[in-house]
């Protein structure tokens, strides 16, 4: 499966210790920027991971900014996009479980690396339930 990860400044840190962590288990994230803690914009970080999982370039993302909110709020606006966070286990499980989630959340400030991990991890290891979960995916995808 191939997962690209991103982040604006704010989820630097994280990011570069996720990249680190998973690499030493041989999963390779496409690391998608930013490259330093320079201040850069999320929404161009949310854009980023945005074109590549509609162009089926990633099937999975995972987005950083400070608290998890900015780069959601950017990503989510795209019509087959699904950005959740993943503020607490129950939450990781859910986020695929129900909502069939094709990016993760997380906020570098207010998130700490082992959480992040677990949810992660919760994630990648639950599948969607589909069912009555389906039209309600539909609903989204068709809008007001
Ligand atoms: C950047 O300072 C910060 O605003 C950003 O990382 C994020 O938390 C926005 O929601």
């Amino acid at each position: 499966m191939n997962i690209a990860i991103a982040s604006d400044h704010g989820g630097f840190e994280l990011k570069q210790q996720l990249i680190e962590h998973y690499q030493s288990l041989g999963i390779n994230f496409q690391d998608l920027g930013t490259s330093s803690t320079d201040s850069c914009d999320y929404p161009d970080i949310a854009h980023k991971m945005v074109k590549d999982i509609l162009a089926q370039k990633t099937e999975l993302g995972i987005l950083i900014c400070g608290t998890g909110i900015g780069i959601s709020i950017a990503a989510n606006r795209f019509k087959g996009i699904r950005a959740a966070i993943l503020y607490n286990d129950f939450c990781a499980e859910m986020a695929k479980k129900h909502n069939n989630a094709n990016i993760m959340v997380f906020g570098g400030r207010t998130m700490k690396f082992a959480d992040v991990v677990r949810r992660i991890d919760i994630f990648l290891n639950t599948e969607f339930e589909g069912g009555r979960h389906i039209k309600r995916l539909e609903k989204i995808e068709e809008g007001i």
